[in-house]
């Protein structure tokens, strides 16, 4: 989703945007845009469509210079993809680029038009800038009091960063319900929408808080919190390396970070596990412990994968803690009258931290009076963990490509611990705990073993990267890996794929069966398995071409090809089985040719609802 960079420095600072807004692709866009201040206090404005490289390209030649300056990777909300729309926009001395959508723009742009602004753009941000131009002549305001006497006037979640002409020392952000970060340099100070954009220049944060206005000067920032008042806001230094974000000997970051998912489980459980006995939870204090003993309901909100790793943990909160649990989207969550059961507990996945659709449920859930609420996240100080009463991070790493892949499998990681140490709170016993965490030692492991399996993978994605349509079956805590194949399938490589639950086939799907369409099952030894043979039975009848992925015995039939796997622990089958349905997507999409890392129309971090 759009990207913003900016910087004010002492030295010409065009390369740095370049280079910070490229490390922002990765989040999606279709278009982008740069605007500096040069030394005779004019703007200089470059934009493209496509690529940032095609901006690079318009930049050559043209001995660009500035020392401050705002860069952004636009994706398209108000209005077409096209120059006109592209990020910075100008209201005479005023630049602005923006993350985010503002609700009521149409009307604010009429009143605008009323006033003889003329646009140039169908974007919402342009409303923005024009309105701060209006605000500033009508009242004569340095343009930090006209930003904070106008932002009562925007609605919705948006983020932007601003700067005057006429004032070339500053930079004017504003974060108001979507992320931005201010880098500290020496001598020189940076502000953008995640802090990949920055880590070459510094390790030092600051993440703006809800509502919070910043002055960003070379020398000093000063930060106001929504009553205009001056805050001090935490510093953080930043533990993550900047050589995670180079993709190394693989080819895309997604196959890099499939093969990093043994490491970045075992960085999730480092120092959670006890004598491999004990699960160990340092941000759980009593107070927590406390809510966990009385905890009667568990309501889980996600999106995308993330909600897909919620619907496996239903599984798990159920059958091992006799805790009944439900799991919403979280765009329906927040767009239904809800009824709240009786002492239920919140919780909210997300890798960004970011999701607006995630934030926005945490925001209705703190009215309706849950014991309380968590959030399992991968971005330390991102917006959801600032927001949430708890947090618990998984240790991923820094995931770029847009599909997820390892945060999936660290959130069952923390999931499986955490549901393992509220059976323990609430049946004052330990034994599952003790199981659990003896599993989890293995389960690295038995990942390694699974990847050793790419090259057979490969072969199955060889033979289906011309299928138009493809299914994905499971069964009990499969059918949410099943749900998340298919969802990888479809980001990456296009082509159309549906998961069902095994036992829902006969009620409609099977008439879709016959020799063109591909059904993929992933079918682990246990107790559901006989029942799984009956549904794979009604599409060999039918002649499907079967593809099952298995750690059991199973009759052959000419249509049915098996991916014999490895044995693993029923209770951790499906962070297992989701290993060769991402690699299966991974080939597919890599046969196919398609943008793995950044594929078109999605973003990785969704700030927008
Ligand atoms: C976007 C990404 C998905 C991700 C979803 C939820 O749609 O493309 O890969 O699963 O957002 O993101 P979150 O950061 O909240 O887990």
């Amino acid at each position: 989703m759009c990207g913003i960079v900016a910087a004010v420095t002492q030295r010409n600072i065009i390369n740095f945007l370049l280079e910070s807004i490229q490390r922002l692709e990765y989040r999606g866009y279709d278009s982008s845009g740069l605007a500096l201040i040069n030394k005779n206090n004019d703007f200089i404005r470059v934009r493209s469509i496509g690529k940032v490289k095609e901006l690079i390209k318009k930049t050559k030649n043209k001995k660009l210079s500035g020392k401050i300056g705002l860069a952004h990777t636009r994706w398209a909300t108000h209005g077409k993809v096209s120059e006109e729309n592209t990020h910075p926009h100008i209201s005479s001395h005023i630049a602005i680029v923006h993350n985010g959508i503002i609700e009521n723009s149409l009307k604010l742009r009429l009143f605008l038009q009323k006033k003889g602004y003329i646009f140039q753009s169908d974007t919402d941000t342009e409303v923005i800038v024009h309105l701060l131009h209006w605000e500033q002549k009508k009242t004569g305001k340095s343009l930090v009091e006209v930003i904070h006497n106008s932002v009562i006037k925007l609605h919705g979640n948006y983020s932007m960063v601003a700067m005057d002409s006429n004032h070339s020392s500053k930079l004017i952000a504003v974060c108001s319900g979507s992320p931005l970060i201010i880098g500290l340099g020496v001598g020189e100070n940076f502000i953008a929408s995640d802090q990949i954009a920055l880590l070459n220049i510094t390790k030092r944060f600051i993440y703006l808080k809800e509502g919070d206005i910043a002055i960003i000067k070379a020398e000093k920032t000063t930060i106001f919190n929504k009553n205009y008042s001056i805050v001090r806001r935490k510093i953080i230094e930043s533990d993550v390396k900047y050589e995670c974000v180079k993709k190394g000997k693989y080819k895309h970051y997604m196959e890099k970070e499939i093969y990093e998912q043994p490491d970045s489980i075992r960085n999730t459980l480092k120092n959670r596990l006890k004598n491999n006995t004990t699960i160990f939870f340092p941000e759980l204090g009593l107070k927590e412990i406390n809510i966990f003993l009385n905890v009667e309901h568990i309501q889980i909100v996600a999106c995308g994968t993330s909600y897909h790793a919620a619907m496996v943990a239903k599984h798990w909160f159920e059958s091992l803690a006799n805790i009944p649990c439900d799991v919403e989207v979280a765009s329906e969550f927040s767009s239904r009258k809800l009824a709240v059961r009786k002492k239920s507990f919140f919780i909210t996945l997300s890798q960004s931290g970011e999701t607006a659709d995630t934030l926005t449920a945490l925001r209705i859930s703190k009215k309706l009076g849950y014991l309380g609420n968590l959030t399992i996240c991968n971005m330390k100080g991102s917006s959801l963990v600032q927001e949430s009463d708890i947090y618990l991070l998984t240790q991923a790493g820094i995931e770029i490509g847009v599909a997820s892949t390892k945060s999936f499998t660290t959130q069952l990681t923390v999931l499986l611990m955490l549901v393992a140490k509220i059976v323990s709170i609430k049946q004052k016993k330990n034994n599952v705990e003790k199981k659990i965490a003896k599993i989890l030692t293995i389960l690295p492991y038995r990942i390694e073993e699974i990847l050793k399996k790419n090259k057979e993978i490969k072969n199955i994605a060889k033979k289906l990267y011309n299928t138009k349509n493809i299914l994905f079956l499971g069964r009990g805590d499969q059918y949410p890996i099943a749900m998340e194949g298919a969802l990888k399938l479809k980001e990456i490589s296009y082509i159309h794929a549906e998961a069902y639950p095994s036992g829902e086939l006969k009620h409609g799907p099977l008439a879709l069966i016959d020799e063109n369409i591909p059904i993929i099952i992933t079918a682990p030894k246990n107790l559901l398995l006989e029942k799984t043979k009956k549904n794979i039975q009604e599409i060999c009848t039918r002649g499907g071409l079967i593809y099952i992925f298995s750690d059991a015995e199973i009759n052959l039939e000419k249509n049915i090809t098996l991916l014999k796997v490895p044995y693993v622990e029923e209770i951790i089958a499906p962070i297992f089985y989701i290993i060769p349905l991402q690699l299966l997507a991974y080939y597919i999409a890599l046969s196919k040719g398609t943008n793995i890392d950044q594929p078109r129309n999605l973003a990785k971090s969704v700030t927008v609802e």
